[in-house]
């Protein structure tokens, strides 16, 4: 049994087409049939260029957006049938990570409220030493030094910032991670950190993970298998070094092309 199914997904969006043109609409079709699986404890790299749709699928399994059509499977139960009471607390099994956490993180939230905060999700009476425990602990998981608990987004490095927003995705102990172009604003000597970092949580904490990128050498880094999107559609998928060596789509082959620095992150 797959951990998370996702069935012929489809999102569209209807847009009005100018205040003039009345009532003619226009579809977008930013998500249109997605079938993939995941195995439990396994990273999938979703890869593709700008605009193909990328984003509006994790929102899509996420169920901040409607899916059009098609199902999301998670561990054998159907999300798209849930409450939206139970889809709030089935959400604490998904957590995401984005890619400006300077824009994710509140400016106004020291770490250790931003943490205790997203602790305080999955277990609302933790308090006093208990909750500085745990705090302290998800800190060093992810690198930081305890001693910064009392700090501020700002006082942080692009790097470290990103390691804040891991620990808070990581805070309310979830089972799917969906980390979306999670290095693509840091340096590329710190990528390769951050990346090493999700390594290491896939392989203590046994997480089942989405990493989106436009960029393949990345995504070869990390994923076990990569799906590659086009135009709201998966058009290749298979294990990450064969799509990265043997790519059997013209689309893989351009976007292979588009590596600038291929050799660099690894
Ligand atoms: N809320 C929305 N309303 C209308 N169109 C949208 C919306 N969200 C995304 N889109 C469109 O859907 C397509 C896919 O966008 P997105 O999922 O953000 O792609 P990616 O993350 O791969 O860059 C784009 O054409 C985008 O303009
Ligand atoms: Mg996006």
């Amino acid at each position: 049994m797959p951990f998370l199914e996702l069935q012929d997904i489809k999102t569209h969006f209807t847009l009005r087409k100018g205040m003039l043109a009345g009532k003619t609409t226009h579809t977008v079709k930013a998500v249109d049939g997605v079938n993939l699986t995941i195995d439990h404890g396994k990273i999938l790299g979703l890869v593709g260029e700008s605009g193909c749709g990328k984003s509006t699928l994790s929102r899509t399994i996420m169920q901040l957006i409607p899916a059009t059509s098609g199902a999301v499977i998670l561990e054998d139960e159907n999300l798209s049938d849930l409450h939206h009471r139970d889809v709030r607390a089935k959400r604490l099994d998904f957590q995401m990570i984005f890619q400006d956490p300077y824009a994710s993180l509140n400016p106004r939230m020291t770490v250790f409220s931003t943490l205790a905060e997203a602790i305080k999700q999955r277990h609302p009476k933790l308090k006093g030493e208990a909750l500085d425990h745990k705090i302290a602990e998800l800190m060093e998981r992810v690198g930081l030094d305890p001693r910064f608990i009392q700090k501020y987004p700002h006082e942080f490095s692009g790097g470290q910032r990103q390691r804040i927003a891991i620990g808070r995705a990581l805070a309310p102990e979830p089972k799917l991670i969906i980390a979306d172009e999670p290095v693509s604003a840091l340096d590329v000597s710190i990528q390769s950190q951050i990346l090493n970092l999700l390594l290491d949580l896939r392989k203590d904490l046994g997480l089942t993970m989405i990493f989106i990128s436009h960029d393949l050498s990345v995504v070869r880094y990390i994923a076990d298998h990569i799906a590659v999107m086009h135009a709201g559609k998966i058009v290749e998928y298979g294990d990450a070094d064969e799509v990265f060596n043997n790519p059997q789509h013209d689309y893989t082959r351009k976007l292979l092309e588009a590596i600038p620095h291929i050799d660099k992150v690894v």
